[in-house]
């Protein structure tokens, strides 16, 4: 849990064309949502920095993830969300926000999968802890 006087630094929080100040602590986690942002079942990305975080809700629980997919870039909040399973709406791909590992690496299939490993190898999806503090959504980065 973290504690309240262990808030050190600020940083930018964007989220929804709304901006606001949140705060780093020691061991890294920032606040970038509110509980009440995301429904159950949802995704949303938000703003940190010069990244993009996908964080989303699922059973009361939330995770935190790059909004990027790792094969070939695509914003992975236009994907689809079952359960901790998300696919990439481009070509496929599913990763599994619990730790962000590969569960399948493009739908393709044949000679178009195996050059496209060649140069573009599975790679997971990286993801990021998530504690809650009261109704604020923090995220160690
Ligand atoms: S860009 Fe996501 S599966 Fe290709």
């Amino acid at each position: 849990m973290v504690k309240s006087g262990d808030w050190n630094l600020s940083v930018s929080v964007e989220s929804k064309g709304e901006e606001t100040i949140s705060a780093i602590n020691s061991t890294g986690f920032v606040q970038i949502a509110k509980v009440g942002d995301l429904q159950n079942g949802t995704m949303k990305q938000f703003t940190l920095g010069s990244r993009e975080i996908l964080v989303a809700r699922i059973r009361d629980k939330y995770y935190a993830a790059d909004n990027i997919c790792p094969h070939m870039g695509e914003k992975l909040t236009n994907g689809r969300l079952e359960g901790t399973v998300l696919t990439c709406m481009r070509n496929d791909s599913k990763f599994d926000l619990v730790d962000g590992r590969v569960i399948r690496w493009t739908d393709w299939t044949g000679i178009r999968a195996s050059v496209s490993k060649l140069f573009r190898p599975p790679r997971p999806l990286i993801t990021y802890p998530v504690e809650i503090e009261g109704d604020n959504i923090l995220v160690q980065i």
